[in-house]
């Protein structure tokens, strides 16, 4: 069986970041695993402000159109990603505003548009991508925080439910899972966001596992499935949205050490019934972001550079086909 076969079974979605790069290329390999493997994409770069909306009154819709085209005529659902990103992925026109009704006049316009031409084909979109500071349990600074304030998460979820209540708003943030304060602080202004009735549907975990380039170690599956949990407790949907795992060139057995983190967090994320999406930040080893920021050769995805399965693709089917298990079907 697939991966969305055994994903669908568990009543789960299961995704890849495109990257249009690629995409656009016509790769065969690339698209059938895509089609073949997952039900959920997520683009690694279209979407994003810098890129769709580069300029005030220039949209490039070419590449979003080309995902969700392709996603519609093989049964997949897109994860819009993203809008208000504090870190990166801003053209300058918003990052140089000085203006509080300027930068919201921006943001609405930006929403409305964009909103209209996805037109229902855009399930749901992280609204609000990487609110804290990388490392450090603190908001990052940005445009946004420095305009609108510290609550600026809660006006952007109202402006954009109000221009369409019908697409699910995420909040999407990364390494809660091996830092602390970041998780401790994320959980309180979640939290807060719930108990004042905004229209926050779900949280997303990125679940990179940078290790040990960037950080010391991957969280047990115990931490992982804490943290899951956390906002799964609070009555909201949870997805894993960017999980890749490193497989360091120096380690010997490295394939199988990625394979069981992969399986472990998978399945630790997986037995949180509110948890139904898991998305790898991209296809094979060929293509990741990894590469570019990180060194070349940490193999960090599912399928290796031909697109043949690693252990890793056979751990996480069989965290796929455990969830399945414990799901009731029909
Ligand atoms: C990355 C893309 O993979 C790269 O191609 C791009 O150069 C930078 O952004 N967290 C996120 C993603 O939320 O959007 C980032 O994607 C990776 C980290």
């Amino acid at each position: 069986m697939s991966l969305r076969e055994l994903a669908a079974a568990g009543g789960v979605r299961v995704g890849a970041a495109v990257s249009e790069t690629v995409f656009d290329t016509g790769d065969e390999t690339y698209c059938s695993l895509l089609a073949g493997e997952f039900n959920s994409l997520t683009a690694e770069r279209a979407m994003k402000w810098m890129w769709i909306h580069p300029e005030p009154d220039r949209w490039e819709w070419a590449a979003n159109d080309g995902l969700v085209q392709f996603a519609e005529s093989h049964g997949m659902q897109v994860r819009g990603h993203t809008v208000v990103w504090p870190h990166w992925g801003t053209p300058p026109y918003i990052t140089d505003c000085d203006d509080a009704a300027a930068l919201r006049r921006h943001l609405v316009e930006h929403l409305e548009v964009l909103f209209a031409h996805w037109g229902g084909s855009v399930a749901r979109v992280d609204v609000v991508n990487e609110p804290l500071h990388w490392l450090e349990g603190r908001l990052a600074d940005s445009v946004w925080r420095s305009l609108m304030g510290d609550d600026y998460m809660a006006e952007v979820l109202t402006l954009a439910h109000d221009v369409d209540p019908t697409i699910e708003l995420w909040i999407n943030e990364t390494h809660n899972d091996i830092v602390p304060d970041k998780h401790e602080l994320f959980t309180k202004m979640v939290a807060d966001l719930v108990e004042r009735g905004l229209p926050l549907h779900g949280i997303g975990v990125q679940g990179h596992q940078l290790y040990p380039d960037f950080s010391p170690a991957p969280p047990t599956p115990e931490r992982f499935h804490q943290v899951v949990n956390t906002y799964a407790d609070m009555g909201l949907e949870v997805a894993v949205t960017e999980m890749d795992v490193l497989a360091h060139p120096t380690d010997s057995d490295r394939l199988d050490v990625q394979a069981r983190i992969y399986g472990e967090l998978v399945d630790a994320a997986l037995s949180v019934e509110a948890c139904r999406e898991i998305t790898f930040w991209g296809v094979s080893d060929a293509h990741s972001w990894v590469d570019e920021h990180f060194g070349p050769d940490r193999a960090p995805l599912l399928f290796d550079r031909e697109g043949q399965p690693k252990p890793a693709y056979h751990a996480v089917a069989a965290a796929f086909a455990s969830r399945a298990r414990r799901t009731p079907t029909g």
